[in-house]
């Protein structure tokens, strides 16, 4: 009798979006609302990552909130996606305490799964739905070519394009990619998340998950040129926005966020002809 090979179980992918975060460079319009709730052109910016994973098939998906726009976010997103067969659920997050906290914060939500975390003020042009989908195991980050790495995680090549190093915002040059706001990783992560320490900012970084999938010699890289917009001072909430309608980038969304997104535009219509009667 031959050796019973024993095939991996195929999980599922989840998702995380997180939109937590006080965003003071925004202040005074992140006074009254979140940054992931302020509009770039005709949406508001949450809709982008959320379309990100929903083209991808994702279908479980959980939003980090900060405590005072949890209410917002759940009359926005509480019930729009429901009947489309895409479930949303919230997590408070009440004191931000860095990115890899999403994972800590979500660790019942991924359960015995995968997940694709994207941050809330990421927008990409490109949809990264085949790297989605055929995600198996270990991690896998997006990198763009940027003038300023200074400010990002950066990701170092060698010359076969095999991810080396990566830093936290780099205070000597190593390369000019950034890691970007999309993460895919195994159920590792939220173990690997578990045992971070804080940095020298007082955050646990998701470099630190990078790292250690790059340690273990696990980590993909997918390098892409489309447009990466992460809108965090007014001038670049501006820009996204010109450059959302110039790219078309809000045509260009699923069907189901689509068609979910004018429903709930008619629905509010009705219901403010209705108090102006
Ligand atoms: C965070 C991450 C950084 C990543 C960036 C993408 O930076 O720490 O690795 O390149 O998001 O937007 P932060 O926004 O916390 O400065």
């Amino acid at each position: 009798m031959g050796e019973e090979i024993i095939k991996p179980k195929r999980r599922k992918m989840k998702g995380i979006v997180l939109a937590g975060g006080t965003a003071t460079r925004l202040f005074p319009m992140t006074a009254t609302t979140s940054k992931q709730l302020l509009p770039v052109y005709d949406r508001q910016m949450i809709f982008y990552p959320l379309n990100t994973l929903i083209k991808a098939g994702i279908k479980n998906i959980l939003i980090i909130v900060a405590p005072e726009h949890s209410g917002q976010f759940l009359n926005l997103l509480g019930s729009l996606l429901k009947k489309h067969g895409i479930h949303i659920t919230f997590e408070v997050q009440s004191t931000p305490k860095g990115l890899a906290e999403a994972l800590t914060l979500g660790e019942n939500h991924v359960g015995d799964d995968n997940v694709a975390l994207i941050l809330g003020d990421n927008i990409f042009e490109d949809d990264f739905v085949k790297q989605i989908k055929d995600f198996r195991s270990g991690g896998h980050i997006f990198a763009k070519k940027v003038p300023d790495p200074e400010r990002f995680g950066v990701v170092k090549f060698n010359k076969n394009n095999r991810a080396i190093e990566i830093v936290e915002k780099p205070k000597a040059w190593i390369s000019d990619y950034a890691v970007t706001g999309l993460y895919l990783y195994d159920n590792d992560c939220v173990n690997i998340a578990k045992n971070i320490k804080p940095s020298e900012r007082g955050e646990v970084e998701i470099t630190e998950v990078n790292k250690a999938y790059l340690k273990k010699k696990s980590l993909e890289v997918t390098i892409f040129e489309g447009q990466w917009l992460d809108a965090g001072t007014p001038d670049s909430l501006l820009e996204a926005g010109l450059i959302v309608k110039e790219k078309g980038i809000s045509k260009n969304f699923h069907p189901i966020l689509d068609q979910a997104i004018n429903e709930f535009n008619e629905e509010l219509k009705i219901l403010s002809k209705k108090k102006l009667n």
